[in-house]
């Protein structure tokens, strides 16, 4: 199985300047990355047709949304629902801890959010920053999202302490986070893992050789183009 790279813009980047981005990245970018990783830019939905448009069957980059509307398509002014967004992307994170935390999301809204992206052929990229969040997503989604749906999900593991928010944050142990990762997939029966929380060119070579981490979540590094081509440069095996 590929591992996972995926960026992670948050509310960063206007149409301009993430054309811009993606001008270096796809220039630039090693070909041999896609042999070993897909590669995905979750960015904010004013930028998504943009990129799609650049991206669209010419380079192999995946897109992402970074949230989607507990509603479906309807009467709910300036909400973007998932029908809205998956003609432009193939997954959308759900559940990061700056939606739990700024705008009071809760696992059952998270579980929600899931339906109804899958139900419009979107893969979630769940965020959780511990074992309790996973626990939760699985109670509240038993009997609603059939076990078939569960190995495509993936599940990002980002502690809060390894978080960059303006300052810089404090990655976890790579070994740490590996045997953490690894017990809460067999525990709570789940595929797909990935890290989350400081990742840059210096520490991505020793999270992304783990065994029982799929793929790594980038924020504030991924902003600046050279510096996320630098850690797909160093994802690469040597
Ligand atoms: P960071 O953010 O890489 O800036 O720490 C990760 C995330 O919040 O997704």
């Amino acid at each position: 199985m590929r591992k996972y790279i995926i960026a992670n813009w948050k509310s960063n980047k206007n149409p301009k300047e993430a054309i811009e981005w993606i001008n270096i990245v796809t220039a630039k970018t090693p070909s041999d990355i896609f042999n070993y990783f897909e590669v995905i830019i979750c960015a904010p939905t004013v930028d998504l047709p943009i990129l799609f448009d650049k991206v669209n069957n010419s380079f192999p980059l995946k897109l992402g949304a970074q949230d989607i509307s507990v509603f479906p398509e309807g009467s709910y002014t300036g909400e973007v629902s998932a029908s809205l967004i998956s003609g432009l992307a193939a997954y959308v994170l759900l559940g990061h801890s700056e939606r739990r935390k700024l705008f009071h999301e809760t696992d059952e809204t998270i579980v929600k959010k899931s339906i109804l992206a899958l139900a419009q052929g979107l893969i979630p990229i769940i965020c959780i920053s511990n074992e309790d969040e996973i626990v939760q997503w699985k109670n509240y989604a038993k009997d609603k999202i059939s076990p078939k749906d569960h190995p495509r999900i993936i599940f990002s593991y980002e502690p809060l302490s390894a978080i960059s928010t303006g300052e810089i944050g404090r990655p976890e142990d790579p070994q740490k986070a590996d045997e953490f990762i690894n017990e809460i997939k067999f525990k709570n029966q789940i595929t797909t893992c990935i890290y989350g929380g400081s990742v840059n060119p210096e520490n991505i070579s020793s999270l992304i050789d783990k065994d029982h981490i799929d793929g790594v979540l980038v924020g504030s590094t991924s902003l600046n183009p050279e510096k996320f081509l630098e850690v797909l440069e160093n994802a690469l095996p040597r």
